[in-house]
C-alpha cells in the first residue's frame, strides 16, 4: 500500500487557543472521542502502575488517573499545554523518552501518535519502558471519522497513525492487542457557527471552516468514529 501520509501539524505553542477550542467544542456539542475516564478505568482495574501519558497536554487523561487512583506522569512537548498542567510533569518527545527501560506499568499515548512523522518510534520507546506485563494504550479517530462533513473539506493526505493502523503498529511489538471502536452519531452541531468552531477546532483553515458552515444544512449530526487500542508487553 502506497498512500500518502502526513503527520499532523503541531500548532500547541503557536496557536493554544485552537486546542482550547477543541476542547470546548466536545463539551458543548458532544462527548465523542471522551475516552480518558474509560481508559483510566482499565489501567486501574489491571493494576498498571505507574501510568506514562505521552503527549498528555494540559491532563485530561491525569485528572481520570487520579479520581481512578492510579500515579502517573505525563510528558509533552508543548511548553503551552505542560504550563496548564496540574500534576506531574516534563517537557520532552515521545520518540526519546528520558526514563529508563522497564520503568512503567502503563503508558498511554491518546489522540497524539499522528503528530509523529514515524508514529512506530514512539511505539518502540513507549515498549521499551514498559515494565513484562505492563500496558500500552494507543487512541485515535479513523479516517472515516465526520463523513457528513467530507463531501465539502478539500482532499487531504491521511495522517501517520490512525485507528485503522493501529492495530497492525501495536501488534508489531505487543501481544493481546486489542480494538474498542466507536462509530456513532455523537455531535450535533446546531448552527453555523457551531460548524465553524468546530471545524476551527479540527485545525481547518478559518476560510474553509466558514465556507463549509455556510453551505452545510443545519442542524447536522456528526457520525465520530475511532478507536481504543490496547496492547500487552
Ligand atoms: C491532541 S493533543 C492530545 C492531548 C491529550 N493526550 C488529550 O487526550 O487531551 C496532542 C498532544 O500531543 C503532544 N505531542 C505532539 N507531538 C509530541 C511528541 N513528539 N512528544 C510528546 N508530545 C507530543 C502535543 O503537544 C499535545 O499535547
Amino acid at each position: 500500500m502506497n498512500e500518502e501520509r502526513r503527520p499532523v501539524a503541531f500548532d500547541y505553542d503557536a496557536d493554544p487557543g485552537r486546542f482550547r477550542l477543541c476542547q470546548q467544542n466536545t463539551a458543548a456539542f458532544g462527548l465523542a472521542g471522551d475516552v480518558h475516564p474509560a481508559v483510566a478505568a482499565i489501567f486501574a482495574t489491571n493494576g498498571a502502575a505507574p501510568v506514562l501519558d505521552m503527549g498528555c497536554g494540559n491532563g485530561r487523561l491525569g485528572t481520570a488517573l487520579d479520581t481512578a487512583g492510579v500515579a502517573w506522569v505525563g510528558l509533552d512537548r508543548s511548553r503551552a499545554l505542560l504550563a496548564d498542567l496540574r500534576g506531574p510533569g516534563l517537557r520532552g518527545d515521545a520518540a526519546r523518552l528520558p526514563f529508563q527501560g522497564a520503568s512503567f506499568g502503563g503508558v498511554a499515548a491518546v489522540y497524539m501518535l499522528y503528530h509523529l512523522a514515524d508514529p512506530m518510534a514512539a511505539i518502540r520507546e513507549a515498549h521499551r519502558v514498559l515494565r513484562p506485563g505492563g500496558l500500552f494504550v494507543a487512541v485515535a479517530p479513523s479516517r472515516a471519522t465526520d463523513p457528513e462533513l467530507a463531501p465539502f473539506l478539500p482532499p487531504a493526505p491521511l495522517d501517520t497513525f490512525d485507528a485503522e493502523l493501529a492495530p497492525r503498529m501495536l501488534a508489531a511489538l505487543f501481544s493481546n492487542v486489542t480494538v474498542d471502536a466507536w462509530d456513532a452519531p455523537m455531535t450535533r452541531l446546531p448552527d453555523p457557527s457551531a460548524v465553524e468552531a468546530y471545524l476551527r477546532g479540527r485545525m481547518h483553515h478559518p476560510e474553509v471552516a466558514r465556507s463549509v458552515a455556510r453551505r452545510v444544512e443545519i442542524p447536522i449530526s456528526i457520525t465520530k468514529r475511532g478507536a481504543v487500542v490496547w496492547g500487552r508487553k
